[in-house]
């Protein structure tokens, strides 16, 4: 019971990601393949599209974590994989690949929930991060703010009322034209250095709601109008275009971040004080998902953390992102507790999702 070997299987969304993880935090193999490709040609995710190509490479992405690893399923002590929230077509595909291994193998199985996962894979990279702690996770689709009690107990302080920041991020990038093949918010953070930051006025989102709810659409909206009333062609790609159109391009991308950033500042202090009233021993403000590898995001909320003297968790961009680690790591922490289901039936022919 004390030293496993968990196999993490993430499809919650367009990654598909397998990794292997031992539980004393030693990563032995990570495999993500993406599809940045499909998304880059339709602007978006469909489901349908999505599945396919999970179903497509999942085999060999968890074939490959084995194989990296050194190991073969036989020297796995249980697999994790993620259950909700996400795409159900696409977690389907993961779910059936983590019944298959398990019945196979005779191997326990653990269920995911996947912001549970961005947040306590912190503890994987932090060993001195204990609970309770305050976490953020910003995503494409989720913008939370947590406060984790212990493993399993958990108050959500705020939550998005429509979009999550990362769906910010890519709207703005596709809308300026940029290169969509790595997501849209990378793309954005490096053209926004370029640009001025404070030229174009955008509004601070809910100034007047004195709560730790999030809303991104409203921004969203003043990106596309001041767009539009600038006349970018955004149907010429960034590096063909003038360099006056490339910097109005660069001025709207740091606007719009530092505004967007703004939000998560402020609310993120007001959550860090009603944190330390529920909570007087928190010690660090974990920032994770996908937006979290924003090093912008990650220097403006270091100053946010250091008023109250709390440290702030920020995993390395690849674990931010949707990834393999953060799953087995959650198994392996709900593992311990007794948190698992026993192995499914060998060649079970049912699909129990
Ligand atoms: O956690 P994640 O990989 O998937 C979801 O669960 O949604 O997050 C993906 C989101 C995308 O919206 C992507 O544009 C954003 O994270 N993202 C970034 C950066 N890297 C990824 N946003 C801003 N700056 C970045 N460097
Ligand atoms: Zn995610």
């Amino acid at each position: 019971n004390d030293d496993l070997v968990v196999l993490g299987i993430e499809t919650s969304c367009d990654d598909t990601a397998a990794a292997i993880v031992r539980s004393n935090g030693e990563i032995l193999s990570q495999v993500v393949s993406s599809q940045a490709d499909l998304l880059a040609r339709y602007g978006g995710v469909a489901p349908k599209m999505a599945e396919e190509a999970h179903s497509q490479v999942i085999d060999q992405v968890v074939q490959e974590a084995v194989d990296k690893a050194g190991l073969t399923e036989r020297d796995l002590s249980a697999v994790a994989v993620t259950i909700g929230p996400g795409l159900s077509l696409c977690l389907r595909v993961g779910v059936q690949k983590a019944r298959r291994v398990a019945g196979s193998f005779n191997l326990p199985i653990i269920g995911v929930h996947h912001m549970e996962a961005h947040a306590l894979v912190a503890r994987l990279i932090e060993k001195e991060l204990r609970f309770p702690f305050l976490a953020l996770l910003i995503s494409g689709g989720h913008n939370l703010l947590v406060l984790a009690h212990d493993l399993g107990h958990y108050t959500q302080l705020g939550t998005t009322i429509d979009d999550a920041i990362g769906e910010a991020f890519d709207k703005t990038a596709k809308w300026l034209g940029l290169d969509m093949r790595k997501s849209g918010g990378p793309a954005v953070e490096k053209l926004a250095q370029e640009g001025d930051a404070e030229s174009v006025r955008f509004s601070i989102p809910m100034k007047h709601h004195k709560d730790c709810n999030f809303s991104y659409a409203g921004l969203k909206t003043q990106v596309k109008l001041a767009i539009a009333s600038r006349n970018i062609a955004a149907k010429v790609p960034l590096s063909c275009a003038s360099s006056q159109d490339r910097s109005s391009r660069a001025d709207i991308a740091a606007s719009f971040q530092r505004v967007a950033v703004l939000h998560l500042e402020e609310r993120c202090e007001r959550a860090v004080e009603w944190a330390l009233k529920i909570e007087p021993s928190i010690k660090h403000l974990v920032v994770s998902g996908g937006v979290a590898s924003n090093q912008y995001v990650r220097a403006r909320l270091d100053q946010v953390v250091k008023k109250y003297s709390l440290q702030l968790v920020c995993p390395p961009p690849n674990l931010c992102t949707d990834n393999g680690v953060m799953v087995a790591w959650t198994g392996i922490e709900n593992f311990h507790v007794g948190r698992y289901d026993p192995p499914p039936p060998a060649n079970d022919p049912e699909d129990f999702m």
